[in-house]
């Protein structure tokens, strides 16, 4: 089942090598009103991005960096693998690997979207854009979208251990650097806060199913049975069990130099809940509670997150 990889780890080290060789207030340009890594993205891509056709039966996933995207993305992969199985759907009349693409959706060149027609069905696509930064076509199209969140704590977290292992962001000298970074819109994809009210506005869609970090963690199984069900996709228990032992952090850490190759060991760096602990001053929690409660409070998904229970010491 496991998908070959080749273009996704061309893509990484190109652009981390490039990045290498850049100055730190080089790697990031704006566009309409959020940073992205000019290394991933460019102006050229968003703008051929706005063609991209979705289709009704496309698998998408939208998640903040850091929520544990690589983590849905080997899971949606996996279903989507089962179902074609299952309904044959797929004519595999060319190489697999002739056909991948890099799965963000914001990330390539500028013909990926063309390429992407020719993409069978299921298409599983992953994206860490705000809903109004998305193409159209996926609203007009209805196509499903998992929205997958985690507590902004082992967000920002697992975000700053990241820009120190990854030359494609900036790096920070210290924690209390990132931390007022994060806290003022300076990461690349934006301020989280915003990102989860935008798609709050979204949380009660016929077509978006959200999921948290932490459920996922407290049950995979159960987590694995629901996705599959809001994606139409039956599952038999040995198919489950599959999936779950598939997406556990120490069988995909044991992967990771297949499927990410050496970004694999900055990306599957802890796995858990509650990192956040050994970071957070006192005034860091108590700034970070107040975004929260300004951005958050009373929503549908600030409930969802919980965040009594994961982010209160
Ligand atoms: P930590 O840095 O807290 O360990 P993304 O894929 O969106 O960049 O998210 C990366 C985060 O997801 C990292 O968090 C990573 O360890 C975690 N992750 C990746 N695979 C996972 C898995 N199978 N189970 C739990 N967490 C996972």
């Amino acid at each position: 089942m496991e998908k070959p990889r080749k273009k996704f780890m061309d893509i990484i080290d190109k652009a981390l090598a490039a990045a290498s060789k850049m100055d730190r207030d080089e790697l990031l340009f704006s566009y309409k009103g959020v940073l992205y890594p000019v290394t991933f993205c460019s102006l050229e891509t968003f703008r051929a991005m706005e063609s991209f056709e979705a289709r009704s039966d496309d698998i998408i996933l939208a998640g903040y960096p850091k929520s544990g995207t690589n983590w849905l993305g080997q899971i949606l992969n996996d279903l989507s693998a089962i179902y074609d199985k299952k309904t044959q759907n797929k004519q595999n009349t060319v190489d697999d690997e002739e056909l991948e693409e890099f799965p963000y959706l914001e990330i390539g060149d500028t013909e990926k979207y063309e390429r992407m027609k020719k993409l069978p069905s299921r298409r599983v696509i992953i994206t860490h854009l705000r809903p109004e930064n998305l193409p159209r076509s996926i609203f007009k199209n209805k196509a499903k979208i998992l929205l997958l969140i985690r507590n902004p704590k082992d967000v920002a977290t697992s975000f700053y251990y990241f820009t120190s292992g990854v030359s494609s962001l900036p790096s920070y000298e210290t924690w209390d650097d990132f931390f007022v970074a994060f806290m003022t819109n300076k990461m690349a994809w934006g301020s989280y806060f915003q990102y989860l009210s935008e798609w709050n506005k979204y949380a009660d869609a016929e077509n978006v199913m959200t999921i948290t970090y932490e459920e996922l963690k407290e049950n995979r199984v159960l987590g694995v049975k629901n996705i599959a069900a809001f994606f139409g996709i039956s599952l038999t228990e040995t198919e489950v069990q599959s999936v779950v032992e598939r997406s556990s952090f120490q069988s995909m850490k044991k992967n990771s130099q297949k499927t990410h190759g050496a970004f694999g060991e900055v990306l599957f760096r802890k796995g858990n809940v509650s990192d956040w602990k050994n970071l957070f001053s006192e005034d860091q929690n108590e700034k970070m509670d107040k975004a929260f409660e300004e951005h958050m409070g009373g929503t549908k998904l600030g409930k969802k997150l919980k965040y009594e229970v994961y982010c209160k010491a």
